[in-house]
């Protein structure tokens, strides 16, 4: 079986003027690209996957490394045989954008990254990974989705589309209590990508919520500031998640940053 086919990959919409490679957040699955699928799909080839671990890709033996995921994140684009496809992932999926781009930029066309940084865990973050595994292991895998996809989204989504954002938390509750540790750990063990990023040489997009407390904007305009080619945007109206929480802006700033590319 192909690893695309293992890890669910859906490809949606035409290559008309190239294609995309989503990269979600945690503990997401694909869909939280669903938004940005529905408005590009009918210029772009939209490649979305479950990260193994999350979403309805199997946890296999629960130990992951930020490496094995842009492994399967490389071997999907060779698989699928995507040509220069843009690369666009949010928070974990940025983390594992940037080793991405750092083993392998030149085989895409540009970037968008979304609420995420390029810093390792500091020794807090490392701990409150390490509290997240003691979590699960003591009260099960749901109590610990509950608190945590709670900080992911702002008071004012929460309250004004709580369905939606109902349908996000009950999903994100069905993961897998092993993939969820697993990519746990594999956060913590990241390495960071700081240095790197000066020598980013492709077009780049980095987009904050102007509520997101994960990743704060602050933080992402010095991610933005090292980036040559970079261009940061702050996302009114949104926390961590601005890609579902405010998608009409989200996907303006997408479609006119891909218009000027080509
Ligand atoms: C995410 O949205 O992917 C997470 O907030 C990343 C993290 O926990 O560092």
């Amino acid at each position: 079986m192909k690893l695309s086919e293992k890890l669910i990959t859906k490809v949606t919409g035409v290559n008309k003027r190239g294609s995309i490679i989503f990269l979600h957040g945690f503990p997401f699955d694909q869909n939280m690209w669903n938004a940005q699928v529905e408005f590009l799909k009918d210029d772009f080839l939209c490649v979305t996957y479950d990260i193994r671990g999350l979403g309805k890709s199997s946890p296999g033996d629960g130990q992951f490394t930020m490496e094995m995921f842009a492994d399967d994140c490389l071997t999907i684009i060779a698989e699928l045989e995507l040509e220069k496809p843009v690369l666009c992932g949010l928070s974990m999926g940025g983390y594992l954008g940037f080793r991405v781009l750092e083993r392998a930029q030149e085989i895409f066309t540009a970037a968008i990254l979304c609420d995420t940084r390029a810093e390792s865990d500091s020794d807090a973050a490392k701990l409150k990974r390490a509290n997240g595994v003691r979590q699960i292991n003591a009260e099960g895998v749901e109590k610990f989705v509950e608190g945590f996809v709670s900080n992911c989204f702002s008071e004012k989504f929460k309250t004004e589309h709580a369905e939606e954002y109902n349908v996000y938390l009950e999903r994100s509750k069905k993961s897998n209590s092993l993939g969820v540790k697993g990519c746990l750990l594999a956060m913590q063990g990241r390495t960071g990508t700081t240095l790197f990023l000066p020598q980013i040489k492709i077009p780049t997009l980095l987009l904050c919520g102007t509520e997101d407390n994960l990743t704060p904007p602050a933080e992402m305009k010095e991610v933005a500031d090292k980036i040559p080619n970079s261009k940061y945007l702050v996302v009114p109206e949104a926390g961590h998640m601005t890609p579902i929480e405010n998608p009409e802006f989200v996907n303006k700033a997408i479609k006119d940053f891909l218009s000027g590319l080509r």
